[in-house]
């Protein structure tokens, strides 16, 4: 296995210390004279309640797709997808919402597409082909390459670590595009974007950060998935810690 990490700055045993401590105190958030960091904080995010009715999903995945557009998350998976080495059939998109990603996948790349989330809309309402399943646990569609974009905070280590293993049976690459839990892009979100998405996703995307890996867990975690396969994967962690994109090939 060959392993590509930059995971924008070292892991000192002096914050891990601090961390563990806030950990066990139930602090999420701890500020000592020159150090912050925030603890994996794992309470759900408001769209994660089954009873939010599907006209407000609705309005939050269209403003999370405009998101990503102005994010320049869209972007990102678009170069990642046309560097494939090979030509492309069907991109799946695991966690896709409502497939606001997809279309734009489909409308620049002209590929197949499929989406899989636990949640489909209501029927004759998707965008794009969908089907509804558990990625971690339940057989996924065959393609070319998975994406799986903001899902991955949703999930414990161990629910990760089955995801990228149960992908990898019916992909042959996979690209992970999450949040980083840093206090940078807390601080970032909090004063540049929260102000212009409808309340849910601010308050959301507030919690995904503190819920989303840092980049030495996330590249622990990908190390651990793919131990045995003869996978290789590259792992960045973008400046200022904005995001960070794991590309898998098995
Ligand atoms: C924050 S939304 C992200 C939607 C889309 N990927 C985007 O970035 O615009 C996370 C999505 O992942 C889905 N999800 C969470 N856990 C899942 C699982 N185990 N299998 C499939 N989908 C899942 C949720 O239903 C939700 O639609």
């Amino acid at each position: 296995m060959a392993a590509v990490s930059s995971p924008g700055w070292p892991d000192r045993p002096f914050r891990r210390r601090q961390k563990k401590a806030a950990t066990a105190a139930g602090i999420e958030s701890i500020w000592l004279p020159g150090v912050r960091c925030v603890v994996r904080s794992l309470s759900p995010e408001i769209l994660d309640h089954p009873a939010v009715p599907d006209d407000v999903l609705d309005r939050s995945h269209r403003d999370l797709t405009r998101t990503h557009r102005w994010l320049g998350h869209s972007r990102l998976l678009l170069s990642a997808l046309r560097r494939h080495p090979y030509p492309l059939g069907r991109v799946m998109d695991i966690g896709c919402g409502r497939g606001g990603l997809l279309l734009e996948v489909r409308k620049h790349l002209s590929v197949d597409v499929i989406g899989v989330d636990l949640r489909l809309p209501p029927p004759g309402a998707a965008t794009v082909p969908m089907v509804c399943a558990d990625a971690v646990r339940q057989p996924l569609p065959e393609c070319d390459v998975a994406m799986a974009v903001c899902l991955v905070h949703h999930l414990s280590e161990a629910e990760l670590i089955l995801l990228i293993r149960n992908v990898g049976r019916s992909a042959r690459r996979f690209i992970v595009l999450d949040l980083v839990r840093h206090r940078v892009p807390l601080m970032l979100f909090r004063g540049f974007v929260a102000p212009f998405v409808c309340g849910v996703n601010a308050a959301d995307g507030m919690q995904s950060i503190r819920r989303s890996y840092t980049g030495p867990e996330m590249h622990a975690i990908v190390c651990e998935a793919v131990r045995g396969t003869g996978a290789t994967f590259r792992h960045r962690v973008a400046p200022f810690w904005v995001n960070q994109l794991v590309d898998i090939y098995w």
